[in-house]
């Protein structure tokens, strides 16, 4: 297990009488790509400026490496931040750009000479280092800002939405490029996105936030595969919610009464006992149409609705006239025999896939 990095205990910060963010506590190893990932307002950016120092807590502690810092203005801490807008200097080049903060700190003039030169290929901007950021295209810019937030070597990056102002390709590539990045560097990264894919893809580990909250942290397998609540299984990619009750809780699996009246296994993360009432949540593409009825767990209903999303056709099913549940099937190679709208169908369900939510 490697160092800790970051230590959040009980976080808590207040603006007036309003809570941005109550009860934070959590670890970040040194080296870890880790990912703040929750709705506008949700308080990724104040907890952010928490860690940098640009805010001060209401009450919790915040240690870095074992310290605790509260006391340390953010010029002292050695972290650095990477803004969504950049915030690059205009009128400088890029080496300028790159090399300005290390003068500051008092490198000497061949130390930043050396390494601007380092950062610059690090980021592969040696044809552009010459060149002015509004001679360069948005994620040019956003390599240099990368570039001069690294050059001092902090020990941990804080990157706040840094790719929302790509488009979707140029996204894509920067998310390897920041992986890259980071593991050349061994640099601890956190990373703010409200991108549920860019956190599924690029983190080591995911804080998923909502209402200044860390509702769920785990792997991108953990979090979606094994939700903890409503709020994450809806909020990472799309699910469906099914009120229900637990009738059976003695054996491995939980047998649960969807509110009509079918009955299906779920499973859960926690000690569940009968009798308590939740949701069960299933994902669309967990799910298998056939015109008849499979064995194992199943749903029976009536084909509603057919739609032809290229990669995948997506079905709604309705089980009664207010609940309708959404199926995804991928378009392979050999297409099943065709489905029509108004005719019963059967919905397999994967084992394992049906997952028990109390809230
Ligand atoms: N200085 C401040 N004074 C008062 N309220 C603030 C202040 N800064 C942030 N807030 C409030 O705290 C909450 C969290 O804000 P924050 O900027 O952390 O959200 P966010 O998760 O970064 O959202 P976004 O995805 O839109 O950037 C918001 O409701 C915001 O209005
Ligand atoms: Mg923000």
């Amino acid at each position: 297990m490697s160092e800790t990095a970051i230590q959040l205990e009980s976080v808590r910060k207040d603006f007036g009488d309003f809570t941005a963010l109550s009860e934070v506590s959590f670890e970040i190893s040194d080296n870890e790509f880790f990912t703040l990932l929750g709705p506008s307002g949700c308080g990724k950016t104040t907890l952010l400026r928490l860690i940098a120092g640009f805010l001060n807590t209401t009450g919790g502690t915040i240690r870095l490496f074992g310290e605790e810092i509260e006391a340390l203005p953010p010029n002292k801490r050695p972290i650095n931040t990477v803004f969504q807008n950049y915030a690059l200097f205009p009128h400088m080049t890029v080496r300028d750009n790159i090399g300005f903060g290390l003068s500051m700190l008092g490198w000497s003039r061949s130390d930043v000479a050396t390494r601007v030169d380092e950062m610059v290929s690090m980021v592969k901007l040696d044809q552009f280092a010459e060149r002015r950021p509004s001679q360069l295209s948005g994620g040019q810019q956003q390599r240099v800002a990368l570039a001069r937030a690294m050059a001092p070597k902090p020990k941990v990056l804080l990157l706040d939405e840094p790719l929302s102002a790509l488009d979707l390709k140029l996204r894509q590539e920067m998310r390897l490029e920041l992986k890259r990045l980071q593991n050349e560097t061994g640099i601890t990264f956190i990373f703010v996105t409200h991108d549920q894919e860019e956190a599924l893809s690029m983190s080591d580990r995911i804080a998923v936030m909502s209402a200044g909250k860390v509702q769920q942290i785990g792997s991108a397998v953990d979090i979606y595969e094994f939700p903890e609540n409503r709020f994450v299984a809806g909020f990472i990619g799309e699910t469906n919610l099914i009120e229900a009750e637990v009738i059976d809780a003695s054996a491995d699996a939980l047998t649960c009464q969807l509110v009509n009246g079918a009955v299906l296994t779920a499973r859960s993360l926690h000690e569940i006992t009968k009798g308590q009432k939740g949701w069960v949540s299933i994902r669309p593409e967990r799910m298998t149409l056939s015109k008849t009825k499979p064995k194992g767990n199943s749903l029976s209903g009536t084909l509603t609705g057919a739609t032809y999303l290229g990669t995948d056709n997506q079905y709604a099913v309705g089980l009664t006239d207010d609940l309708s549940l959404n199926v995804r099937h991928q378009n392979r190679t050999s297409v099943g025999a065709a489905m029509t709208t108004g005719e019963p169908v059967h919905i397999s369900i994967a084992d394992n896939a049906a997952r028990f939510l109390v809230d």
